[in-house]
């Protein structure tokens, strides 16, 4: 189904399918491989993945599927695409038994056994090793197709994983198949495009013949002149030629909705919007501002009972504003997901913002779920509560750390800084343990030399405790020693250990405990360490790694 939910015959892309077909084909026979459409809003992408879909089926493969949706925790997309294939009984198969804490981090119900294990590799490498296995798993044994739309709205860790897996599929009988504006999605998406694993599709707008088979199968008994108009009108762009299709339903002189002055998928927007009672309007500007319709969701967040909010949901989908979906939480979505921005542009910004702080304080009462936290924070920025959306923010980007998305807690610690109008020291010192935990060790000290000097108690001893284990793990000894100077002597049991382990790393290599060269060296420096002392021998490669372990120290 596409974003609009309208399952039509396809017109044209007889080029793309071609290579959809060779892609399905060569996955089949064990050549799999990355693939990504690309191409503007409203111009056939999800629509070509559902022709995918169906094809893949009709093959005999296993078909996935998931979508990132803006401002979500890591991961989204992937997650929901294997989700219903891998529940948690499917821990239990001996393939997968090394793999089972990894995949934990995207699958609920999963155990996370083995936290510390994942540090011991890239954990993008071993996430994507554990995918790969998973799919494996679950592929027909004609193969399988993960079909990801909406990429452009994917998290760092997901473009990254996706990366990854584009240079692993060569000899698997796996398909990854995405989709992404490219007028969106910034810098990720562009890297994702420009991965030299992925092959890309762009789509261009369809021919003016297209359009007009588009309109006449949208609308049986449409005049030539009303095709003209539409042709002429829709530019090539089949959202809005079906648009105008509909739009032209019950109008007096069916041509005139689409020969004035070109209109625009926003006022075509705005006229059915118009056509709702006034109670329809005001829970679709709701949802519009919270990106939502679960109807459990808006019902809570507007205090609307079900009387209220079923007629006022049955009359939007009556005017094709949102669609019947079973796979969308709460069984709606939007026509499109341009409908929902045209909904928001007929609002006024102090009309936003009150409807921005209403649902994130209604949000953010219901004790957010984890998943939830970016988008309750992006709703407090848009009415000005930042100071209350940067906190959400840190507890975003603090759980997304703690699962091993690096990349997502940066950004997300960086958004949150970009809000602030000050400087927020706990934000710094969290992005200082996400730098030092990622290995960027110059970056994480400059940065945590910034603030050295004016923050104080609890969290200069957790800035310097960051900094010195970010320093101990590129074994900068001297650094590290340095890094907890402003700290030592202030009885704290995590500073002791830690300038205990540093002092054992400046002693000469030879001589670490470890080290298994002369018995001169065992006999000497042993008998010096403090009895019963449990610190790990800095070229113990665990011990570094511990050091690196984020969550550990706050
Ligand atoms: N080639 C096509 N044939 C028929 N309908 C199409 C085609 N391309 C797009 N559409 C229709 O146009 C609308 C917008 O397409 P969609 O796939 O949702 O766009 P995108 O995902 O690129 O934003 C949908 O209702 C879709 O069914
Ligand atoms: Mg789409």
């Amino acid at each position: 189904m596409s974003d609009s939910g309208v399952v039509a015959a396809m017109v044209g892309r007889a080029r793309e399918l071609v290579a959809i077909d060779r892609a399905l084909h060569a996955a089949a026979a064990g050549h799999g491989g990355l693939l990504l459409v690309s191409g503007e809003a409203g111009i056939g992408k999800s629509r070509l993945l559902a022709e995918c879909a169906r094809r893949a089926r009709g093959m005999g493969m296993a078909v996935l599927s998931g979508r990132a949706v803006p401002h979500t925790g890591p991961f989204r997309a992937v997650a929901e695409a294997l989700v219903p294939v891998a529940p948690p009984a499917l821990a239990a198969d001996p393939r997968l038994l090394v793999y089972r804490s990894a995949l934990g981090q995207l699958l609920p119900g999963w155990p996370v056994d083995a936290v510390a294990d994942r540090r011991l590799v890239d954990p993008v490498v071993l996430l994507g090793e554990a995918v790969l296995e998973l799919l494996g798993v679950v592929a027909t044994p004609v193969g399988a197709v993960v079909i990801l739309d909406d990429l452009h709205w994917a998290d760092p860790d997901t473009t990254a994983l996706l990366g990854y897996l584009g240079g692993r599929l060569a000899a698997a009988r796996v398909l990854l198949l995405g989709a992404a504006r490219d007028e969106v999605g910034g810098t990720r998406v562009a890297d994702l495009r420009g991965h030299g694993n992925a092959r890309i599709l762009p789509l261009p707008r369809l021919t003016a013949a297209e359009i007009a088979t588009l309109a006449r199968e949208r609308r049986v008994g449409l005049s030539a002149d009303a095709v003209d108009a539409i042709v002429r009108a829709c530019d090539g762009l089949p959202l809005l030629a079906e648009e105008l299709a509909e739009a032209m339903e019950g109008a007096a002189d069916e041509t005139g909705v689409a020969v004035t002055a070109s209109p625009t998928l926003a006022e075509l927007t705005r006229q059915r919007l118009d056509t709702l009672p006034a109670a329809a309007r005001e829970v679709l500007n709701l949802a519009a501002v919270l990106g939502d319709l679960d109807w459990q969701v808006l019902a809570a967040v507007g205090s609307w009972d079900e009387h209220e909010l079923a007629p006022a949901l049955r009359a939007a989908v009556n005017a094709a504003l949102l669609v019947s979906d079973p796979a969308a939480a709460g069984g709606l979505r939007w026509r499109h997901a341009l409908t929902r921005d045209a909904v928001l542009t007929q609002l006024l910004p102090p009309e936003q913002a009150a409807l921005a702080h209403r649902a994130a304080a209604a949000l953010d009462r219901g004790a957010v779920d984890i998943d939830r936290l970016p988008e309750a924070a992006e709703l407090y920025a848009q009415c000005g509560r930042i100071t209350d959306a940067a906190a959400l923010l840190l507890r975003a980007a603090r759980a997304a750390a703690d699962a091993g998305a690096l990349g997502t807690a940066e950004e997300t610690l960086r958004r949150a800084l970009r809000l602030s109008s000050a400087v927020d020291h706990a934000l710094v010192v969290e992005l200082v343990r996400v730098l030092g935990t990622t290995g960027r060790i110059d970056e994480a000290s400059a940065l945590g030399a910034t603030i050295l000097g004016v923050v104080d108690g609890e969290r200069r001893v957790n800035l310097c405790l960051h900094l010195a284990r970010t320093a101990v793990a590129a074994e900068r000894w001297g650094e590290a020693g340095r890094f907890l100077n402003p700290v030592a002597g202030l009885g704290d049991p995590r500073v002791d250990a830690l300038r205990a382990h540093v002092a054992l790393g400046q002693q000469p290599t030879r001589c670490r405990p470890g080290h298994r060269a002369g018995s001169r060296c065992r006999r000497g420096r042993r008998t010096r360490r403090p009895t019963g002392s449990r610190v790990r021998g800095p070229g113990d490669r665990r011990s570094r790694l511990a050091a690196r372990r984020p969550g550990r120290l706050r």
